[in-house]
């Protein structure tokens, strides 16, 4: 973790600024290709732009562990690189004490799973199962205007070859995702994933006419600012009273003069919550006067029930859902067997600089992760 603490961090907010494909981000998968060569593990970037690490040749299905090593913006040091870093330290660990896998074991690192820059999470993921279109994913655009197949050709990749893609899939036999615990649910070190919640991102679209903000009379307006105030309001209303999570994180605002009235307020609704159907009844409510795209959903993932009462009662861990979204749930709804591991977030802060972990906890995470690929790989 120390080695990648100043890559893409903000000087003055303290956070990370890891966009997919962003410069942090090319140093961050340097690093990757880095700690795989020292380990001799034989590095594989597939086709839409995940890579693999894999000790032993994937010639079966293997086992799979790793996570993310994008964040969204002024994200902590924890959420998707403990992971990747946890994966590379299970391999170690378990080489130190002279194990070898009877199977090929694979560390991941997926591609813009926070969607911070293009819109759409666990985009490596949801190409690779096919859950996302190739000509969608294609046509993504970020806030500058640059689409991602324009990004990735500058990277020397080929937007052509984006797509699910059956070999890379055939490899993973199971996935194992370590991920820091994003809430205050977990009172012991480690616990073991049973659900992630119904999740989905919006565009609300609030226009209207741009004009002077110091000679336009009030009846004369046509203010889309107000419509927009008053849907963060009723969000919030409607979340309280349906038992979901609603937040708006990000707006923006055209031509965005201060002394303009503006002509576009376009914001981004996250909806989340235990029960689909109230997720659902929170948008349609929330969005029925206004111009509206849904820009991903991921309906409720159970994980492999088999899978986690092994890891559980390997662990002796807790289980536990989540609210937070990743790159296993989209894993397993395309029937992949997964399972995650959580470690212990004493505060339950996560998406923020502030996001932390005790050493000892992400020890024990190594310690449990060690211990679960042990058994996994060992037939
Ligand atoms: C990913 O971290 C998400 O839950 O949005
Ligand atoms: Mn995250
Ligand atoms: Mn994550």
């Amino acid at each position: 973790m120390e080695t990648i603490a100043d890559i893409g961090r903000n000087a003055r907010t303290g956070g990370y600024r890891r966009d997919a494909w962003s410069s942090a981000d090319l140093e961050l998968r340097e690093w990757f290709r880095g700690a795989a060569a020292a380990r001799r593990l034989d590095l594989d970037e597939d086709r839409n732009g995940n890579l693999w690490a894999w000790w032993g040749s994937p010639t079966v299905p293997g086992v799979v562990t790793g996570s993310h090593l994008d964040s969204v913006r002024d994200g902590g040091a924890f959420d998707g690189p403990l992971g990747v870093v946890s994966a590379f330290q299970a391999v170690d660990a378990l080489r130190a004490r002279g194990f070898r896998p009877a199977r090929p074991l694979g560390i991941v690192c997926f591609t813009d799973e926070e969607g911070a820059r293009f819109g759409v999470p666990c985009v490596g993921s949801r190409l690779l199962t096919g859950v996302m279109p190739a000509e969608r994913a294609r046509g993504l655009t970020d806030d500058d205007g640059n689409r991602l197949e324009e990004v990735l050709a500058a990277q020397g990749r080929s937007p052509a070859a984006l797509g699910r893609d059956e070999e890379t899939l055939g490899r993973i036999g199971m996935f194992v995702e370590l991920h820091v615990e994003q809430g205050r649910a977990l009172a012991v070190p480690v616990g073991v994933a049973s659900a992630i919640w119904p999740h989905g991102r919006w565009r609300l679209d609030f226009r209207g006419r741009a004009d002077h903000a110091g000679t336009t009379a009030l009846s004369d307006r046509d203010d889309p600012m107000p419509a927009y105030a008053s849907a963060v309001l009723r969000a919030r209303e409607l979340a309280e009273r349906l038992g979901v999570l609603a937040t708006f994180g990000k707006v923006r605002v055209e031509p965005g003069n201060a002394n303009a009235i503006p002509s576009l307020v376009a914001a981004w609704l996250d909806a989340r919550g235990p029960e689909e159907a109230k997720v659902r009844r929170l948008v349609d409510e929330l969005t029925q006067d206004t111009d509206v795209i849904c820009e991903s959903w991921t309906p409720e993932v159970a994980f492999d029930v088999p899978l986690r009462d092994r890891l559980a009662g390997l662990l002796g861990a807790p289980v536990l859902p989540t609210g937070a979204g990743h790159d296993a749930g989209i894993l397993a709804s395309a029937g992949v067997p997964s399972a995650m591991i959580f470690v212990r977030n004493p505060t339950g802060v996560s998406h923020s600089p502030a996001e932390f972990a005790e050493p000892a906890d992400c020890e024990a995470g190594v310690a449990a992760l060690a211990t679960v690929l042990e058994d996994l790989c060992r037939a």
